[in-house]
């Protein structure tokens, strides 16, 4: 989103002046933030820097000490990840949090299978479920593997296509690449411009900033819980934002 066009168009997210601590440890400190609809923005920092508490404040799984959170320019309140997910928010966790010793098909629709009076609608959790891993252009060869027998990248996506079945606004995802192959990383990525086809706006965490400068529209620096700076990609490098990262300063 480039600035010019920002103040014309409403956040969806939009966090305001969020502090929190844990006891004496002040993990974030007066942080705002702003997702615009469709966009990418990463969100990096050092270790310990906030980025996680940040976003679990933003899905109701924490709870701040000050500040305000609006949704598409409405204050809301979340009191867990399932008020966040009927707004439309999807957390994406770096353990993915799936059952390994279901299938494919029962964990993308986890706790919701489809019934057919008493019994699991068996037929349509699987081609749904196969209907929602084609249109991410995911590779996952069948949805009744086990999610156990997936490698990393896989199970990824099985955790995205159960993320985007309830059709989400945002998506966070929280280090979606730390242990994934390259070629797992980069089929991640697509799938993140085709959720961004789809309008979906996304916040991606990562340590690696190429995979930020891959698939971001802008990105924003957390260090000891302050919002030190925010970019746009177009606009800034790798270096500079290390800059950011490093010393909370622009290098000189
Ligand atoms: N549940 C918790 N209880 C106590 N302290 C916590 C808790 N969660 C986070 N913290 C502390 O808050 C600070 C920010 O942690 P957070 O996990 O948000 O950082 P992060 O930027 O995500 O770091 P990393 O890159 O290592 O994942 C850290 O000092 C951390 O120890
Ligand atoms: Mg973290």
């Amino acid at each position: 989103m480039p600035e010019e066009m920002s103040s014309l168009e409403q956040p969806i997210i939009e966090m305001r002046g969020i502090s929190k601590a844990f006891g004496p440890v002040r993990a974030l400190a007066d942080v705002d933030l702003r997702l615009f609809p469709g966009e990418v923005l990463g969100l990096v920092g050092d270790n310990s820097a906030g980025k996680s508490t940040l976003m679990k404040i933003l899905t109701g799984a924490y709870h701040r000490d000050a500040g305000e959170i609006l949704v598409a320019g409405k204050t809301v309140n979340f009191k867990s990840p399932h008020e966040s997910r009927d707004a439309g928010i999807e957390m994406i966790y770096q353990d993915f949090a799936l059952c390994g010793n279901m299938d494919v098909g029962q964990n993308v629709f986890l706790g919701r299978w489809p019934r057919k009076g008493p019994f699991v609608d068996r037929k349509t959790m699987y081609s749904e479920a196969d209907n929602v891993l084609k249109r991410l252009k995911v590779d996952v060869n069948s949805v009744h593997q086990r999610v156990e027998s997936l490698s990393g990248g896989r199970q990824q996506s099985v955790a995205i296509a159960r993320a985007i079945s309830f059709e989400p606004r945002v998506v966070v995802l929280d280090e979606p690449t730390a242990n994934l192959s390259v070629v797992a990383t980069e089929r991640l990525l697509e799938t993140m411009l085709e959720l961004k086809k789809h309008g979906v706006a996304q916040i991606i965490i990562s340590h690696r900033l190429q995979d930020i400068f891959a698939v971001g529209d802008r990105v924003m620096v957390l260090k000891r819980g302050e919002n030190v700076g925010e970019r746009e990609i177009k606009r800034t490098t790798e270096h500079e934002v290390l800059a950011l990262i490093v010393s909370g300063k622009p290098e000189k």
